[in-house]
């Protein structure tokens, strides 16, 4: 058990678990002993590629059940997710909430890379910000963006952008009060994106992955990275928020703009 208990998470009525090859011929057993624990379950996907490509789509076969597409729910949102077809993360809903609560009455809000609108939706339902864009480069992602916004009521507050944050940013027009920037990978190359879209006072959201025995260096780190582009930044906060790889962690970098 111990060996399967690495990757095991429930989405909806959906269980992504990692079996290895060594205890694959226990298929049965592991998958008669979630049913058993989990009775809403309808499908189990055994994963067997990392998530990867520009989308975050991990690799899984399906080991029970058919559909892969599944409801899940998350402080009083409702998301339509196919883990199989667009990135969505159960592990990232504490830190979801933990934004939505900084958002404060009448902001403007940028979500990139915003998948299937988990963020976004949370700060409109959570806060009540005046307007909140959301970009999202895979159209499958976006396409159940789109239904997850109509589904949760919030058309009138959230807009969704299907494409490239550098081709749809800086066609954005006005100023951001607050940007998150949930970056697959690499989020230093989207910083520059930023310098006309945030004004004095705005609060960015900067995710990146760092070793651990490094994230001492973090908020010199970030504030070089935001002063190369032209933005004097404070940062308010580090947190980590996850583990990429053994000693990698990802963390969110909160900074406020001078
Ligand atoms: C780590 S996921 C985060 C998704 C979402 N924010 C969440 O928490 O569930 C990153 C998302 O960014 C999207 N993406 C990757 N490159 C992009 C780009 N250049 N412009 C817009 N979206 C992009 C991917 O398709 C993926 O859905």
């Amino acid at each position: 058990m111990r060996l399967i208990r690495r990757s095991f998470e429930i989405i909806g009525d959906v269980v992504v678990i990692e079996i290895p090859d060594e205890v694959m011929h226990l298929k049965d057993e592991i998958v008669k002993a979630i049913l058993t624990r989990h009775k809403h379950v309808k499908t189990i996907l055994r994963k067997v590629g990392e998530v990867s490509g520009e989308y975050r789509v991990a690799k899984y076969e399906v080991v029970y059940g058919h559909k892969t597409e599944t409801i899940v729910k998350e402080h009083g949102c409702r998301f339509i997710v196919d883990p199989t077809k667009a990135y969505y993360s159960v592990k990232l809903s504490g830190e979801r909430e933990r934004i939505a609560k900084l958002v404060r009455e009448g902001e403007r809000v940028l979500v990139m890379f915003a998948g299937v609108g988990p963020y976004a939706i949370v700060i409109a339902k959570l806060s009540k910000p005046r307007e909140v864009v959301g970009i999202e480069l895979n159209p499958i992602a976006a396409e159940y963006f789109r239904k997850n916004v109509v589904m949760n009521k919030v058309v009138d507050v959230v807009k969704v952008y299907e494409g490239d944050v550098r081709d749809i940013v800086p066609k954005l027009d006005g100023r951001f009060d607050r940007v998150v920037m949930p970056a697959p990978y690499s989020a230093e190359d989207f910083v520059y994106l930023l310098r006309r879209k945030v004004k004095a006072g705005s609060f960015v959201h900067y995710y990146t992955f760092e070793s651990a025995n490094k994230e001492g260096s973090l908020p010199e780190k970030v504030r070089e990275l935001f002063a190369k582009h032209g933005m004097d930044v404070d940062i308010v906060k580090i947190k980590k928020c996850g583990s990429f790889a053994p000693y990698v962690n990802r963390y969110v970098v909160d900074v406020v703009v001078r």
